[in-house]
């Protein structure tokens, strides 16, 4: 009998339990992993793909031309954890003919839950209210002490009414929401009906909303987005929060309108770049939450999201239709 010749698969970094047995039970492959929770170095990249037929890789791993070089003509499927596709040269990827996996709709809930939250902490100040009790600056009740804002009443801002965007949306509207706008590339009358979202201009939706959420993905277009024009439209009494990708926002433009009282208060999950140096200037801001990249974060997403990349990258290997596949 003529051996089986396996296909061999490149994964970057150690990923939940789920995801590594669906690839370990693939007969038809040989798996490799860059075995470690710290990201693997460029040049164990360019190694460790080198005659790979699948690579299944993170957000955090840039898949340019030089990687697709290095990896060479055997590489079919691209699979990665994350729903956002902005790592990954896709014109590249896509004139080699190669074939991309994704994990949307699988985290949604779990990153609309962590926006809301993030929301939340930022414009009631939990993160000061909470250093208070700890360094002793809670004297009394105090009726001007610790205020915030909140959602009652308010006007929300979406930027990217997609999934996550209409999730988060869901998730505001029983706080008693007012008014929804949202911005995109076009409107999307029906997925706004469920909120009455109104589609506004961008310059609208900084002028407009108490609250402002960036949803979107990023792609040139969004990129550097929210910057000193996006800021100075915006109230001083507003709150801007972005779980989407830290290149949307020009940090500098931030922190300018944060220190200088331009705008309330801003919460990041996302920030340029990650991790975000610890010696930076938004770090000295009381009225800035950063959290560390974690709106996917809970233990059954991310198992899901694993089991999702490897359920993606067996089937793109073997020919199948993927149970997510980004259409090129
Ligand atoms: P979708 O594709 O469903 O939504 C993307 C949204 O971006 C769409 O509403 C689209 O609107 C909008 N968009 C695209 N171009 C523009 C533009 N020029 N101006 C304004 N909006 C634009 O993706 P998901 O909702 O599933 O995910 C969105 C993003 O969230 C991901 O790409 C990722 O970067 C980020 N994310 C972050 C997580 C975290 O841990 N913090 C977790 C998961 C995702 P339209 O098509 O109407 O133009
Ligand atoms: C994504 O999926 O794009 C997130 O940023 C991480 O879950």
């Amino acid at each position: 009998m003529r051996p089986v010749r396996l296909m061999k698969v490149f994964v970057t970094r150690r990923i939940p339990p789920e995801g590594s047995a669906a690839l370990a039970r693939a007969a038809d492959c040989e798996v490799e992993q860059w075995d470690s929770d710290e990201p693997i170095p460029s040049k164990d990249l360019e190694r460790g793909v080198a005659g790979a037929h699948g690579l299944l890789c993170l957000l955090s791993d840039r898949i340019d031309k030089k990687l697709l070089d290095a990896a060479g003509a055997n590489l079919k499927v691209i699979s990665t954890i994350s729903v956002g596709v902005d790592h990954l040269a896709l014109d590249e990827i896509k004139k080699r003919g190669i074939r991309v996996g994704y994990t949307p709709d699988v985290l949604t809930d779990a990153t609309a839950e962590l926006a809301v939250s993030l929301l939340l902490t930022t414009c009631r100040r939990l993160p000061e209210a909470i250093e208070e009790v700890k360094n002793g600056g809670w004297t009394s009740w105090k009726p001007l002490w610790m205020c915030g804002y909140g959602l009652t009443q308010s006007t929300v801002g979406i930027i990217g009414l997609g999934r996550i965007g209409q999730a988060i949306a869901r998730c505001l509207k029983p706080f008693g929401v007012q008014r929804l706008l949202y911005t995109g590339r076009q409107p999307r009358p029906q997925e706004a009906e469920e909120f009455q979202a109104e589609f506004v201009s961008t310059h609208q939706l900084a002028a407009e909303s108490d609250f402002i959420v960036v949803a979107c993905s990023l792609t040139p277009a969004t990129r550097g987005l929210c910057n000193k024009d996006f800021f100075q439209q915006m109230k001083k009494t507003a709150v801007f929060v972005n779980i989407s990708r830290g290149e949307v926002v020009d940090q500098d433009d931030l922190y300018q309108a944060l220190a200088s009282g331009q705008i309330a208060a801003a919460g990041l999950d996302v920030t340029t770049p990650e991790p975000l140096p610890t010696n930076h200037p938004l770090l000295t801001l009381k009225n800035c939450v950063i959290l560390p990249h974690i709106g996917s974060a809970t233990h059954r997403t991310r198992n899901t999201m694993s089991l999702l990349a490897a359920n993606n990258l067996l089937a793109g290997l073997r020919g199948e239709p993927m149970p997510s596949e980004l259409k090129l």
